[in-house]
Parts: C-alpha cells; structure tokens; sequence
C-alpha cells in the first residue's frame, strides 16, 4: 500500500513536474503554452541591439527575490503615498524595466491576465543567462506577484559590497543558501559593471587585497566620477569564467567580490570556478533555481498583475 503510494506519488510528481511550493516546470501548459518561447523572444531581440541588458535582467532577479521573494515587487512605481524598492539607493542602478514590459505586452496579448510579473523576471534572467553564453536551464513556474513594495525593506535585505566572506555567508546563509551557492551566485559578476561609488571606498582605504596595476586601473576609472562604470572583467557581455580568473589575481572590483578568493573559506570554490567551467554552469544554473524559488507566493497568495508597474 505504502510503496503503492510512493510510486503513485512518483508518477504524479513526474506527469505534473510540480515543486514541492506549488509552482511547476510547465505551470502555463494549458493556459500559456508559449510563455516561455514569448520571453525568450523578447529577450533575444533586446539583447541582440544591446547586450549590456543581459547583466541588467540577471541581477534584477536578484534584487527581486532577496527582497519580499521573487515577486515581482522590485517592479513596482512608487506613488504619492509609497516610496517603492525600485527608488532605493541600493536599487544600484537597476537596469531592463523596459524588456520586462516588452515581453509582458507580448504576453498579454497571448494570453491575458496568465503570467504574472514575478515569473517574466526569473524567466528573462535565464534567458539573459543564455544569451550570454551562460548555460541553458528550464526553470519553475507560478510565482504569483506581490502587493508590498516599500522603500525600507530594501536596506536589510540586500548584502552591500563592503561585507567580507563571512559576512556574505551569513547573509546568504540567513536565506538558505550555502557558502558554495553564495560563490556560484556571485559569479554573475561575470557580466556587468558597477559604479566607482561601488568600490571608491577599497581606494581611499588603500585596500591591501588590490593588485597595484589593477588599483591604477580603478582610480583611473573614478577620475572620470562616481558613476563611471568598471567592468568586472574583460568580457563584460560574457558569462564565463574570466570573472573566478580576476580574483585570483587580485583584480576583484568590489571588495565583496574580492574577499571571495581571500578567505579560506571560499577560495577553493573561486579556484575551482575559475578552472572548471562547466562546474561553474552547473553549480551557477542550481543556485538560480534555488534564488528563483525564494519566498515565492503561490495558490491564493498573491495577484497576476496586469501592469508590472502598479499593482492591481
Ligand atoms: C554576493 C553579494 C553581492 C553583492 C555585495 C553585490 C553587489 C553588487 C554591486 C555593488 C554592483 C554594482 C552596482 C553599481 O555600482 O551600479 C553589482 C552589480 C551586479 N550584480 Fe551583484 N552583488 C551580489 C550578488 C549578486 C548576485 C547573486 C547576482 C545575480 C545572480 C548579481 C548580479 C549582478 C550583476 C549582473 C551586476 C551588473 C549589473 C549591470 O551591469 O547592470 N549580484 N552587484
Ligand atoms: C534608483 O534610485 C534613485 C534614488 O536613490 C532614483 O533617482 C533612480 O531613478 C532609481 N533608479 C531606477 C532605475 O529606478
Ligand atoms: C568580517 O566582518 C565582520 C563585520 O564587519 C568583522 O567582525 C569580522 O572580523 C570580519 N572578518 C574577517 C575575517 O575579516
């Protein structure tokens, strides 16, 4: 009777896909079966007339689901009465609200009222992973949008790039993931830049952990001012492993980066991403699932909103 059950359960789990949280690989099969092709293609065509949006798409995931869940709520205007997350200082110059809109237009068109917000973000951020030559994942779906998105909750959530490692491992610990999904995580900042606002601290305190060309290097970016943008590799529109290769020569951008390969608690994982890429993939592809599954609301938690912006 037992192992009846286990195998009737097995066999549901594999018909149906779902997630022990309710949202499932082909959440929209019979409602928007094209969901994902619609996004992808938005993605795509974004990206292929610029292709510094795929960093943009990457970490407004990240800000998402690190604030409130991944619900969508990092996409919501403020109003008179509301300061929302997007107008935080720490909304680090979000990028990509625009694809967001494009694809949910599109979508909306397809199939009104479907697909919520929260999913068009995890959906183009795995695009956007792909796009840049990260690796090909599917991810769950169902998340439903959020109701609250205020200014405040964006200040304890989102770990700053003065942490050290074993302030990065309590802040992704805290949140459920592991010293290794933290590292794997990270390296997202295979693609991008940040701001010299971002790292002018290590030069004024004469950081010890930056190679001393690279410290010319980033003071030569900040002589331009605070919003001069550094890549935080050589190949900024690349998802690879060149971003693991720059810490370990000390050519981190952010002191949060950085102290990845200085403390011994992490520097295996930094050597061992930057020698072995499909490693990386593997471990960076499980990691964004995982972040795409935080806090998630579902069944009647939630709305599908109908504009990102605003809530219903
Ligand atoms: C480990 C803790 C993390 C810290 C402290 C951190 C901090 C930062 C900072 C300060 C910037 C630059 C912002 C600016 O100056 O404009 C940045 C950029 C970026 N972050 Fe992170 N981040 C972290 C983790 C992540 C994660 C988990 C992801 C995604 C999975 C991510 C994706 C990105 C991307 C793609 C950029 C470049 C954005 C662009 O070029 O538009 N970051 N991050
Ligand atoms: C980020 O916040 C600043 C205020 O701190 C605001 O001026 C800016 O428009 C915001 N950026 C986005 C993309 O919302
Ligand atoms: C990391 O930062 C915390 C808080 O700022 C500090 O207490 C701790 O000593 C630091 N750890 C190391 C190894 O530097």
């Amino acid at each position: 009777m037992g192992a009846l059950n286990i195998v009737f359960g097995v066999v549901i789990l594999i018909i149906n896909g779902w997630m022990a949280n309710g949202l499932s690989m082909n959440y929209y099969i019979m409602t928007c079966p094209i969901a994902d092709i619609i996004v992808r293609n938005v993605v795509q065509t974004a990206l292929q007339s610029d292709p510094t949006f795929a960093a943009g798409l990457i970490r407004m995931h990240f800000h998402d689901c690190f604030v409130e869940g991944c619900d969508g709520s990092v996409l919501i205007d403020s109003t008179k009465s509301n300061t929302a997350e997007k107008d935080s200082p720490v909304n680090l110059s979000l990028r990509g609200y625009e694809i967001i809109d494009a694809a949910k237009r599109a979508l909306e068109r397809q199939c009104p009222g479907v697909v919520s917000c929260a999913d068009i973000v995890a959906m183009a951020a795995r695009d956007a992973v792909f796009f840049s030559g990260g690796p090909l994942y599917e991810i769950p779906k169902g998340r439903r949008d959020g109701t609250r998105s205020q200014i405040q909750d964006t200040f304890f959530n989102l770990p700053g790039p003065s942490l050290n490692a074993s302030g990065l491992i309590a802040a992704f610990g805290k949140r459920g993931f592991t010293a290794q999904d933290m590292v794997a995580l990270s390296g997202a900042h295979t693609l991008g830049v940040a701001r010299c606002s971002s790292f002018k601290p290590r030069l004024d305190a004469a950081d010890p952990t930056i190679d001393t060309s690279f410290a010319k290097t980033l003071s030569k970016t900040c002589s331009s001012g605070d919003d001069t943008e550094q890549p935080f590799d050589l190949t900024r529109n690349t998802f690879d492993t060149n971003y693991f290769s720059a810490l370990q020569r000390r050519a981190g951008v952010l002191f949060s980066d950085q102290t990845l390969f200085e403390s011994p608690a992490t520097r295996g994982l930094v050597n061992m991403y930057a020698f072995n890429r499909a490693m990386f993939n593997m471990d960076f592809q499980r990691a964004m699932i995982k972040m795409g599954l935080l806090d998630v609301k579902e069944g009647t938690n939630g709305e599908i909103r109908s504009n990102c912006h605003v809530i219903n």
